[in-house]
């Protein structure tokens, strides 16, 4: 168990709602989150019902006892806590290092917070320096999306699964591109926004402006980072 992702955890912990709806977003740090927020629940210290993010998000819910609503019942959400892959001086993200960056950029949006876990690890400069950046696209549309994506002058892997031969098959049943940029990205939103206007191009794994704080764990505590 990291104590730096606890850490991270455990700030997040102090500031969610005491009751009410709730994005649970993916990854290892968002795994402890669910752990600590089970415990709160089973305690009777918060009441709150969670829209998983990704089938690891609904299975972590399943596993520690956290009621589940979805986005028809709860359309707005107070908050979501989520990971990220990095994190720039601005609060802009990269996310989808686990491939679920479709469900959680919907649950960031339905939420009026959008409250990121992590360690220092993630923090970065600029987006596209330590990590990938990850594009959901339609399996159809992939040879064209990939020449588009070249034209741009960015290089295009598809992502492989690793218990399983071929492509990773995302929880909508797409394909992950991790795209390799040449510099560093200077305008993430409108980066984001160029991507998207590809056809089959689903959604990135640019979050541009939608980070409220950042809490980043440390050996000893935490501290939040706010936009
Ligand atoms: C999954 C994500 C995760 O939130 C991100 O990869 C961070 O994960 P971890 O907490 O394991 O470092 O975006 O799609």
């Amino acid at each position: 168990m990291s104590y730096v992702k606890l850490n991270a955890a455990k700030s997040a912990i102090e500031v969610i709602p005491k009751r009410g709806a709730m994005g649970l977003g993916s990854g290892s740090t968002v795994a402890i989150f669910a752990k600590e927020l089970g415990q709160r629940i089973a305690s009777g210290e918060v009441e709150v019902a969670v829209v998983p993010s990704s089938y690891q998000a609904y299975q972590l819910a399943i596993d520690y006892n956290i009621p589940l609503t979805n986005l028809d019942i709860n359309p707005e959400l107070l908050l979501t806590v989520d990971g990220a892959d990095e994190i720039d001086k601005k609060l802009n993200l990269t996310k989808g290092g686990g491939g679920a960056l479709f469900r959680e950029k919907i649950v960031a949006s339905a939420s009026k917070k959008l409250i990121i876990i992590a360690d220092e690890s993630k923090l970065v400069n600029h987006l596209g320096t330590k990590s990938q950046i990850p594009v959901e696209v339609f399996p159809f549309s992939l040879g064209m999306v990939q020449r588009k994506i070249k034209q741009m002058g960015v290089e295009s892997t598809v992502r492989q699964a690793t218990k399983k031969m071929g492509p990773v098959v995302t929880d909508n049943g797409n394909f992950i591109l991790d795209l390799k940029f040449p510099k560093p990205i200077l305008t993430p939103s409108q980066v984001a926004t160029d991507l998207k206007l590809i056809p089959g191009v689903i959604e990135t794994g640019i979050f541009a402006g939608m980070a409220d704080e950042v809490h980043i764990g440390t050996e000893d505590g935490a501290y939040v980072l706010k936009r």
